[in-house]
């Protein structure tokens, strides 16, 4: 498997690649490897996690042999430190990107949730490693269900979910969807903050003109109609009228 994985890697610019069978979570294992001095642009990739987590301090679930969970370490160089709040934005606008390789329409549900059909198939969790008051790395956290053994039991769910396999023409290959995912990567890291980024993010939103509800945390909620993003990376909503920027939060499609 590592050398299929070597092989499908070839040619990109790769800090460095560590592959694992079974390990509890990449990030874990990325954020370990940037304190020992990973390069910039050196990824971990595991068949299976056992401990995967998600945003807001949930789980993620990555079932052997069934998805692509990578965590990819980014050393910021100047310009980008003063743009670190789109890195969470790049990761799911490079896996769009990606997937249209497959045949796939994917939408983004802000900031960095990754839709097909409405159904959540990839997350996205970034965390930002401080030396003082300087970013030392990011860590760009991606699973992605790609076949529906992926996709965990409804009960675990807070979104509908779904997988590549299922909305792509043909068979995905996990692999062949990471060297794209890299790709694209490559592509778009050199735009984050411009204006072609932040035009293709808000293109890629899921729910645009629609009605959402918006959960801000403990018992807050919003509901407006998703008109896009601000300068700044925060959605703006139309709440009756006026304008609300929300700068962190998360999107729920307000039921019928
Ligand atoms: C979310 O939607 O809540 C984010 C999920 C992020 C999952 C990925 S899988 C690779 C990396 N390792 C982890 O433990 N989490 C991220």
């Amino acid at each position: 498997m590592e050398s299929r994985l070597q092989k499908s890697l070839a040619g990109l610019p790769l800090g460095g690649i560590r592959y694992l069978e079974s390990t509890g979570s990449t990030n874990d294992i990325a954020l370990a490897w940037a304190a020992e001095g990973a390069p910039d642009f050196s990824i971990v990739v595991a068949d299976e996690q056992t401990s995967g987590r998600g945003r807001l301090g949930r789980k993620w679930f990555t079932p052997a042999g069934t998805a692509l969970a990578v965590s990819v370490i980014l050393r910021p160089g100047e310009s980008e430190r003063e743009n670190i709040a789109f890195f969470s934005g790049l990761g799911a606008l490079a896996l769009v990107d990606a997937l249209k390789n497959f045949g796939v329409s994917a939408k983004i549900k802000w900031p960095n949730d990754v839709l097909i059909a409405r159904r959540k198939t990839a997350g996205i969790l970034v965390e930002t490693v401080w030396m003082g008051l300087d970013v030392e790395s990011i860590i760009l956290g991606m699973g992605v269900n790609v076949s529906p053994a992926a996709i965990p039991p409804e009960t675990e769910l807070n979104f509908p979910a779904t997988c590549v396999q299922s909305e792509a023409r043909g068979p995905v290959e996990r692999f062949d969807l990471l060297h794209a995912l890299m790709v694209s990567l490559v592509k778009w890291r050199p735009r984050v903050g411009t204006e072609s980024f932040l035009r293709e993010w808000q293109d890629s939103l899921a729910f645009r003109n629609e009605t959402v509800q918006v959960w801000l945390g403990e018992s807050e909620t919003v509901s407006g109609v998703l008109e896009g993003l601000e300068a700044d990376g925060s959605l703006r909503l139309d709440v009756s009228g006026a304008k609300r920027l929300i700068r962190f939060g998360e999107i729920h499609l307000r039921p019928l």
